[in-house]
């Protein structure tokens, strides 16, 4: 958890305009709200040991499932990966890297084979949805992307670190056997899970003004 001051404009009772800084403090988890308003993602570039126990593992899980999701059909399912297995299966990219790419650089190569390295736990949301007589597949495909963040929420929420990824292994067919994700499946994300390294810091935030349309009469 970082600090961070930002300067915010208040209107005092004479009507100026004055500045005042005041103190943000990012993954707030002291109200349900302060939370939501303050969370920020770290990058997988900096994610450090530790990483949840088996016990908080599941704990992410089970929140990651409890999303909204039409029909009830639950159309996703999860790979976790850790210890030697990242490894293993960075070797595997590295394999279908370098078979991709016949005139690879080494530097690339060996990028592509700590990839899963960068984090102690790696957790994949698939999403596993199909042609349905009711729900349309992009409504399973959503509910699969709620996994994601509540996934991402959950990890913040326990005191540690995450980044949802997707990166071109969410997208090449060697790459995501290497993972165990079948080729009618979809890689809806890649989660990185530890401790972040480095202080995170906020970005600018979309303004809020120039997204929303307001109908009321
Ligand atoms: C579907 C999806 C895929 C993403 N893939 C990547 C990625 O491959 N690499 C990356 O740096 N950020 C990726 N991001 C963005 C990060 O999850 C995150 O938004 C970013 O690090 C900024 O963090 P913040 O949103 O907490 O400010 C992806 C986000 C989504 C929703």
């Amino acid at each position: 958890m970082v600090n961070i001051s930002i300067a915010i404009e208040s209107i005092a009772s004479d009507g100026a305009i004055c500045q005042i800084d005041s103190i943000m403090k990012l993954n707030d988890t002291s109200s349900v709200l302060a939370f939501l308003k303050s969370r920020k993602s770290a990058s997988a570039k900096a994610m450090a040991a530790p990483g949840p126990s088996k016990s908080q593992i599941d704990d992410i899980i089970e929140i990651a499932v409890r999303v909204p999701d039409h029909g009830k059909l639950a159309p996703w399912r999860f790979i976790l990966i850790e210890g030697e297995g990242r490894a293993r299966i960075g070797q595997g990219f590295a394999d279908v890297w370098a078979k991709n790419n016949p005139s690879h650089r080494a530097d690339i190569l060996d990028f592509q084979r700590g990839l899963f390295m960068r984090a102690p736990v790696i957790l994949v949301v698939v999403s596993t949805a199909a042609v349905h007589g009711k729900i349309p597949v992009w409504e399973q495909q959503l509910s699969s992307a709620a996994v994601c963040y509540n996934a991402v929420l959950a990890t913040t929420a326990l005191g540690f670190d995450a980044q949802w990824q997707s990166d071109w292994v969410a997208y090449d067919d060697g790459a995501k056997a290497v993972m165990g994700v079948h080729a009618h499946e979809k890689v809806s994300g890649i989660i990185y899970v530890g401790t972040s390294s480095v202080p995170l810091e906020d970005r600018p935030r979309p303004d809020i003004s120039t997204l929303l349309t307001r109908i009321n009469s």
